[in-house]
């Protein structure tokens, strides 16, 4: 199936069922060409490493109450900001928040740098985080990876590689099917099909706008994938 068939299919998905989250702009906004506001895509993908939707929510709307915008993180005193993110657990994330924030503020006058690479430069910002800013925030036609992606592309493509070394190879994958138009909603919307559908157990194939072009489903036993290197 062509490259362009499985982005549309996806988003054609996404359209009818996305997560409505407050850091997402709706599709049909999407469509439009509108992007979420950088500082709340970085706030809201840095909250969600390691922490659940539904636990990040009410830290998301405290944090823009108390810091409407990056310049006002950058000067707002440390111990509020790890007063503030109490409860979400691994403080190194709010430190480096705070650092990035100053960052920004101080050396780029209050805007996010709008490459993978410039965001990779920033305090706290990896990989994954500047990949999944960029394709929400700024329309770049950027790979993003996590979990639910990694499970998601693995299944379709049956790859029988065990992680970590299948990494490359579904990041290949990622690359490929990652369309020019809408690369923010394509990346939401494999996260949403990992957390609602393509799910780690029992996966609910029969909804999935996959179900005809996965070759883990063809072969009967989506749940053997990802593989797992042995211990
Ligand atoms: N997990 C990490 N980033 C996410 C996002 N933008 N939407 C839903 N789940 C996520």
């Amino acid at each position: 199936l062509a490259q362009f068939a499985i982005a549309k299919k996806l988003l054609e998905w996404y359209d009818r069922h996305h997560r409505e989250l407050p850091w997402r702009v709706s599709p049909a906004m999407a469509r439009r060409g509108v992007t979420a506001d950088p500082y709340h895509v970085w706030l809201s993908e840095v909250m969600l490493q390691q922490t659940t939707v539904q636990a990040v929510k009410p830290y998301f709307a405290k944090f823009l109450d108390l810091w409407p915008t990056v310049n006002d993180l950058a000067d707002a005193p440390s111990e509020a900001v790890m007063t503030a993110w109490a409860g979400l657990g691994y403080y190194a994330r709010a430190r480096n928040l705070k650092k990035c924030a100053e960052a920004v503020a101080r050396l780029h006058g209050g805007s996010f740098p709008q490459t993978e690479d410039g965001l990779k430069s920033l305090p706290g910002i990896g990989d994954y985080t500047a990949a999944a800013v960029a394709a929400i925030a700024f329309n770049v036609k950027a790979a993003v990876m996590d979990g639910n992606i990694e499970r998601v592309v693995s299944r379709l493509y049956a790859i029988d590689t065990p992680l970590p070394a299948a990494k490359p190879l579904i990041r290949g994958r990622v690359a490929e099917i990652t369309p020019e138009d809408r690369p923010g909603d394509f990346a939401q919307a494999m996260m949403d099909l990992g957390a609602t559908i393509c799910t780690p157990k029992r996966p609910a194939c029969a909804l999935c706008p996959f179900r005809e072009d996965c070759l883990a489903l063809a072969g009967h036993d989506p749940e053997t994938f990802p593989v797992k290197a042995a211990k």
